[in-house]
């Protein structure tokens, strides 16, 4: 058999952290356990993985490279970055869709003004996947989508809107389980349905998936 053709893959993983001040920030509960397992997976394969991980404690796994960043600006330009050298691009970060749109340089004192209430004002983030996939040409491309609900046709909405090729859809009480149930729609038709697998079982079937597709 001719020997596999090493692939370049790149993903990313965990929460973002979007500073308020120097000591508060706006997050999720992301605990990275997916994209570090899908690293993993791929790395056994024989991939070469950049993993882009956001603020988790977490060893990395053998024979990965791991970038670290804090916030969905930073991830962008560090998978950006990636993303130019790699054949497939897998997002299983829960980047914050919003950020502060100020951040303090000193720390945010509430005694200051001495009021009851007090208004954060947001901004948007950039959509990291949408943005990579928009010019992906023949990358392979697979994004996540956490729904609350049944969420499948806001998921294949997501599927088109961000130009991904596969999305997995999963619901929020995968976010601190090492056990989970995912939908996996592909532009192409496929469906997949893997119902409470570990994260590892399901990280080496996307995996496989991208393995399947990608050239
Ligand atoms: N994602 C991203 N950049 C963002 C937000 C999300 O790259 N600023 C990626 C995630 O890594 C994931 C996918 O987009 O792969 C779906 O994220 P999700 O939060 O479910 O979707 P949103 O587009 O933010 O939609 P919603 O309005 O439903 O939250």
């Amino acid at each position: 058999m001719p020997a596999r053709k090493k692939r370049r893959v790149v993903v990313t993983a965990g929460p973002t952290h979007e500073h308020v001040d120097p000591v508060r920030f706006l997050g999720n509960e992301s605990s990275g356990k997916m994209g570090f397992e899908i690293a993993r997976a791929a790395a056994r394969l024989g991939d070469e993985v950049v993993l882009v991980a956001g603020p988790v404690h977490r060893p990395t796994p053998d024979g990965v490279r791991r970038i670290d960043v804090v916030s969905a600006r930073e991830m962008l330009a560090a998978t950006r970055a990636a993303f130019r050298e790699a054949d497939v691009l897998i997002m299983a970060a829960a980047v914050d869709d919003w950020r502060p749109r100020r951040r303090l340089a000193g720390k945010w004192r509430a005694k200051d003004g001495g009021r009851e209430t007090a208004t954060l004002e947001l901004t948007r983030n950039p959509d990291i996947l949408a943005t990579l996939a928009r010019r992906k040409g023949r990358r392979l491309v697979i994004g996540f989508a956490l729904e609350t609900g049944s969420g499948v046709a806001r998921a294949r909405a997501k599927l088109e809107r961000k130009n991904a090729d596969y999305i997995v859809l999963n619901d929020e009480r995968a976010l601190r389980a090492d056990r989970s149930s995912v939908l996996v729609l592909g532009r192409d038709g496929t469906t997949l349905r893997l119902a409470n697998r570990t994260k590892r079982e399901i990280a080496r079937r996307i995996v496989r998936l991208a393995c399947r597709d990608s050239r």
